[in-house]
């Protein structure tokens, strides 16, 4: 077999077998396959795409590069929730804890922040003590524990994705539904999840800007997902605007315990403090992992249960459970909650009377890197106690003046920036406020 060969296939539109696909991804891994050739391939990929079964050969390939936890000291089945990205996105800080009380097994291998959007694990990592590099077998154990834990991904796991992105990123290919397709389900299968449920988001805010584009996704991740014998369900969801009240590291581990604390209590708040839309968007998919594990019938029966172990604090519970085994301080971060901030702190008022009609996710997510939620570049520090809290979401009627968000930040030049940075995003017009929209827009399931 040459590489060459399976370029020119690729590029003329044919399809590649899996012993071709084999052939490249075990070339590229061992040094035997230059990146040159595989830059190439990956091109032609781009513009001809690959079919569901190119893609479930790619996948398998890549989990096969490296090695693959090994959860068979704890009885399944192992569910697990991905999102493709999005700003204010703490859905698996509150999801894995409720999955969790229901009885689902949740081994969660999460990200860091990229560009705009945050990481689930710069987050964690605000939480006092809390530790994200799990060795595989204490993985297993807290799983055993707790029926959740949360770590980073090691070097030794699909170590072709890594190589795979990095060359994607400098060669113009990173947009590309079946390399994407491939690269999330290959490092997603080699946690152990038996089946998976994806929050797709589109909007401004999200990797995937347009809805066709999401859905194009979303049923890549489906079909290729069940061509590889898993259960599978795609959720698309809006990100338009900040997902929830709270954008930051530990800004969002305090909305996340808000509603795990006390989701009773929310209806007695202010419907723009409220986390409404967060709250729709992780029940949602906690209940699509409980029809996914046989632990509900429906997606409404699903839902019934989450909201059982939220207002028992079974869902809190567990939370605290996990976080004590994982290192973190539990006191110690409730003590710290609405406290820490970082000390310069200013607010983003209305210019104008009128009602708000956009508060766009992109430009809080690239205000918030400015003050260090996320990185501008990879050896970047997050900082903990920086970010934005979101006053009033669009629907609302605002005064001249008025407070939409406040931000926290450690110098007043980064402050200055981000406040710049989220103007642009605002948006106050003169017409009635328009409907509530729901969060989620289409659901594809391959049960
Ligand atoms: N996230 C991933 O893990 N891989 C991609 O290719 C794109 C987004």
């Amino acid at each position: 077999m040459r590489a060459s060969d399976i370029i020119v296939k690729k590029r003329e539109r044919g399809v590649l077998s899996r012993e071709e696909i084999a052939f490249i991804v075990r070339g590229y891994v061992d040094g035997s396959i230059p990146e040159y050739q595989v830059s190439a391939l990956l091109m032609a990929i781009f513009f001809q795409g690959m079919t569901p079964e190119e893609t479930g050969f790619l996948t398998r390939e890549m989990i096969d590069s490296g090695e693959t936890m090994d959860l068979s000291t704890v009885p399944g089945p192992f569910v697990d929730k991905h999102s493709t990205g999005g700003v204010g996105d703490k859905v698996s800080l509150i999801l894995a804890p409720i999955a969790a009380a229901c009885g689902v097994r949740v081994p969660m291998m999460s990200g860091r922040s990229l560009g705009h959007t945050g990481g689930t694990l710069d987050k964690l990592e605000s939480i006092p003590g809390f530790r994200t590099d799990l060795t595989p077998t204490r993985f297993a154990e807290i799983i055993g524990s707790c029926g959740f834990a949360m770590t980073g991904q090691s070097r030794e796991v699909v170590p072709a994705d890594r190589q795979l992105y990095a060359l994607r990123d400098v060669t113009g290919t990173v947009e590309s539904v079946p390399l994407i397709t491939s690269s999330i389900l290959s490092k997603k299968f080699a946690e152990g999840a038996d089946a998976l449920v994806f929050d797709v988001k589109t909007g401004p805010g999200a990797f995937m800007k347009s809805r066709d584009d999401a859905r194009e996704l979303a049923q890549s991740l489906v079909d290729t997902g069940a061509g590889l014998g898993k259960k599978i369900v795609a959720v698309l969801t809006r990100m338009e605007v900040p997902l929830g009240a709270k954008v930051g590291n530990f800004l969002e581990v305090e909305e996340s315990l808000a509603l795990l604390r006390a989701p009773a209590a929310l209806d007695r708040v202010p419907v723009d403090e409220r986390s409404d839309d967060l709250l729709e968007v992780t029940l949602r998919l906690t209940a699509w992992m409980l029809v996914a594990a046989g632990a509900a019938r429906s997606v409404e029966d699903g839902l019934e249960r989450c909201r059982g172990v939220l207002d028992s604090g079974d869902a809190l519970s567990r939370w605290e459970e996990n976080t004590r085994l994982q290192g973190g301080d539990v006191e110690e971060t409730y003590r710290r909650l609405g406290t820490w901030r970082a000390p310069e702190t200013t607010e983003i008022t209305a210019v104008r009377d009128g009602v708000l009609t956009g508060l766009d996710a992109f430009a809080v997510g690239m205000g918030s890197v400015y003050l260090g939620v996320g990185r501008s570049k990879a050896t970047d520090d997050v900082l903990p106690d920086v970010g934005f809290e979101v006053l009033r979401k669009p629907g609302s009627m605002v005064r001249r003046g008025e407070p939409i968000l406040r931000a926290w930040g450690h110098s007043e030049s980064a402050l200055a920036r981000a406040v710049d940075r989220v103007q642009e995003g605002i948006t106050i017009e003169d017409r009635s406020p328009g409907d509530d929209r729901g969060m989620i827009l289409e659901e594809i399931t391959a049960l």
